[in-house]
């Protein structure tokens, strides 16, 4: 005697023909449906009624099927096709349900549907659909839609530092209270992922550099802030003073080169002025806004007494400020790849810069940056996605295979444990991706 179960695959494979080859006002079509529940109903009376599909194989519970059957052979390419893992017959799985089943499996399967949710979207009941979960994909799916929040978390802190300039450029006060909430926004992002902070700085603009410049700032001094072991609420506080470093300038007019000029000397002064008239509210940001272009040796602006002091957070704008203008575009910076600015800052440590807070950021950065675009030694090419445990072994996402052809877009390579090793950064400008979606 038939097993039961071969028995359903033959009428599954049969009705799903027939769903094929006829309209299903035919008698065909309806009589192939009958046969399907009756097979259902002669499985279920033998126990548990699931079709499962393993290893290419497909099994009745425990029971591999005989894979020489055409009709099994049918179902498990269209459990294949159809991503399905296991199809489980109810007892009471109607026949209404069994018709919805069979025009599921007749139409062709699409990306971003399955099986189990067409169902029950149909509201079907007595049968159930494992699906095969494709890890890559969910990954791939989850990282969009983080990619799409911080790109919105960047739009937002670009429109409060907009908001803020203006206030201050019609001459009234800065509101800081949605500067605070938006920077605790980015704090939460930094505790559960610091690469992801590091890359919100790779968005590239031509337009509003100054507000590139704040947010970038921010994100710089906030990944030092955060390696130093500086608890939430002080990097609150750096947060909101690396934003509002350069807000003096915004009492110029730039486009005038004597103006501009005057800015770059008097913003100090006059960003201090602005932050000072704040009522009640952390004198940080005045602080920064006032000291973030005093060197360590002397130089710098504004003049001061010798041996006068900075605080440590306008010592660590500094050095962050610096290193936004060494990898920002021209003409506003300085256009150097990330780990050229992460020498030139080491290079300046002790001078122009803290020493310390230098070093700090060769520490958290890295030897090779999140965004450095690098080309591997098997030809491979690459975005550097977060560090790694080895500073010249970093994770790197890879763009080109080595043979030149797009990589598939969830695949990391972590340097650390592949025979892989980077041989050159390259000028992201020269090469057809977009760095921000590779992080
Ligand atoms: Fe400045
Ligand atoms: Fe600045």
């Amino acid at each position: 005697m038939t097993h039961p179960a071969v028995e359903l695959v033959a009428a599954l494979a049969a009705a799903r023909r027939a769903a094929h080859l006829y309209p299903r006002s035919h008698p065909a079509y309806a009589e192939s449906v009958a046969a399907l529940r009756a097979a259902v109903a002669g499985c279920l009376a033998s126990g548990a009624c699931t079709l499962s599909l393993y290893a290419g194989r497909l099994y009745h519970g425990e029971d591999p099927l005989p894979s020489d059957a055409p009709a099994v052979r049918s179902i498990a390419e269209t459990f294949e096709s159809h991503g399905i893992e296991s199809l489980a017959f109810h007892p009471e799985v109607t026949e209404h349900e069994l018709v919805s089943l069979l025009d599921v499996l007749a139409a062709r399967p699409e990306p971003g549907t399955d099986v189990a949710s067409e169902l029950q979207r149909l509201g079907v009941a007595g049968i159930t659909v494992g699906i095969v979960v494709d890890e890559a994909a969910e990954e791939a799916e989850r990282r969009d839609r983080a990619k799409e929040q911080d790109r919105a978390l960047y739009q937002r802190l670009l429109a409060l530092v907009r908001g803020l300039s203006e206030q201050v450029a019609q001459g009234g006060e800065p509101d800081l209270e949605g500067a605070g909430i938006l920077v605790e926004g980015v704090l939460a992002r930094l505790m559960e992922d610091s690469a992801a902070v590091l890359g919100l700085t790779t968005l590239s603009s031509t337009s509003e550099p100054a507000l590139f410049h704040a947010v970038n700032t921010m994100a710089y001094a906030l990944v030092l802030g955060a390696e130093l072991g500086i608890p939430e609420e002080g990097l609150a506080s750096l947060g909101v003073s690396a934003l509002l470093h350069d807000i003096g300038k915004v009492a110029f007019d730039l486009s005038d080169p004597e103006q501009a000029r005057r800015a770059e000397l008097l913003h100090p002064a006059v960003g201090a002025e602005v932050l000072s008239r704040l009522p009640d509210s952390d004198r940080t940001p005045m602080l920064v806004a006032y000291e973030h272009h005093m060197a360590p040796d002397g130089s710098g602006f504004p003049d001061r007494e010798p041996g006068y002091v900075t605080h440590p957070y306008s010592r660590i704008v500094a050095v962050a400020n610096r290193y936004d203008h060494l990898v920002a575009a021209r003409p506003e910076g300085l256009g150097l790849s990330r780990d050229r600015a992460v020498l030139q800052v080491l290079h300046e440590g002790g001078s122009a810069l803290d020493g310390m807070f230098a070093r700090l950021l060769a520490k958290a950065f890295g030897v090779f940056p999140v965004g450095c675009v690098v080309r591997l030694s098997d030809q491979s090419v690459g975005v550097v996605a977060a560090p790694g445990p080895h500073p010249l072994k970093p994770r790197v996402r890879i763009v080109f295979e080595p043979d030149g052809a797009q990589a598939e877009r969830a695949r990391i390579l972590d340097l650390s444990n592949e025979h892989v090793d980077i041989v050159e950064v390259l000028d992201p400008n020269s090469l057809p991706l977009d760095v921000f979606d590779n992080v």
